[in-house]
């Protein structure tokens, strides 16, 4: 598996396998890799010739008071995992060669990245948005994979390749678990015990609410209740939000009357630490 550094390297890589007929799969990620990364790994071999992951923990995504520094940082054994998965090349970039001095260009994708984790993240999907668009830039992907627990972030994503008429096919991947529910993520190794214990909660409110829907419940607010209702049996995870919204603008559906986003993001009482996940009901992200 190569591994490359440098912007001009990657591109020159991606247009050598390019011009010699093979498609360029890319996976972004910032590392510490669990399964669901592996599972994106393993979608975007599916689908072409060469598989690229970068990894990069992007400092604007980051909000003043939130886990930068402290991000987990495994970079021997993510390419390790990245290998056995079956990835052609990781990308590593320095901070200093994607936002090199006097850097002054962002994305902002407009309406769809207030709500939600926008709300609580000011700044987050401008910082999402930018580096995804300077990492297809210099990956060149035919295709990106994506996964599906960040459900705003692919839905940004793909507002952002159709507005601004990028070359890239974007596929959404299903979220993977743990055996209790809980979505895999690389936050969860902050967890307390008890915070652990607990997590599969946001789960179980999510597919319970699933039922509701199946059995013909159509209101946005009862369905809105009852994952509020499974959360409120811990006193270690504090709400942050549970909404349900339509999947292309996001807004708010009093009555689901299309394919629907319930969504939730949580902040652990012990730890702080921030927990999200989501289903998507009558339809898909893609
Ligand atoms: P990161 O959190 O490292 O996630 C990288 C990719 O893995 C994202 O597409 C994310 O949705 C996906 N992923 C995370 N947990 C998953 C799970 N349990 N099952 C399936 N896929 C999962 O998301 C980012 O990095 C960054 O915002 C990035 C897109 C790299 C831009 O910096």
């Amino acid at each position: 598996m190569k591994i490359v550094n440098s912007c001009p390297e990657m591109r020159d890589y991606s247009r050598s396998l390019q011009k010699n007929g093979s498609t360029v799969g890319f996976v972004p990620t910032m590392g510490a890799l669990h399964e669901g990364h592996l599972s994106l790994l393993k979608i975007a071999r599916r689908h072409c010739g060469r598989v690229v992951m970068s990894v990069f923990v992007n400092p604007a995504q980051f909000g003043p008071s939130e886990d930068f520094e402290k991000y987990p940082r495994q970079l021997e054994k993510d390419c390790e995992l990245a290998e056995n998965a079956g990835c052609d090349c990781v990308f590593i970039p320095s901070p200093r060669d994607i936002y090199p001095e006097n850097y002054n260009t962002y994305v902002n994708v407009e309406n769809i990245t207030g709500a939600l984790c926008g709300a609580s993240r000011p700044g987050h999907f401008r910082g999402v948005a930018t580096v995804v668009l300077k990492l297809f830039n210099i990956v060149i992907p035919d295709t990106a994979v994506f996964g599906s627990k960040d459900a705003q972030q692919v839905i940004v994503i793909k507002r952002m390749v159709e507005d601004l008429n990028l070359p890239v096919r974007i596929i959404a991947a299903p979220t993977l678990r743990e055996e209790d529910g809980l979505a895999m993520s690389s936050r969860n190794a902050y967890l307390s015990a008890g915070e652990r214990a607990d997590a599969p909660l946001i789960y179980k409110g999510l597919t319970e609410a699933r039922e509701l829907y199946e059995g013909g419940e159509r209101a946005g607010q009862s369905i809105k209740n009852c994952v509020v209702s499974i959360f409120n049996r811990s006193r270690l995870l504090k709400l942050e939000y549970v909404e349900v919204v339509d999947t292309t603008q996001l807004k708010p559906l009093d009555v689901i009357n299309r394919p629907v986003l319930i969504a939730a993001a949580c902040r652990t009482v012990e730890t702080g630490t921030r927990l999200i996940d989501n289903i998507v009901l009558g339809g898909d992200l893609d």
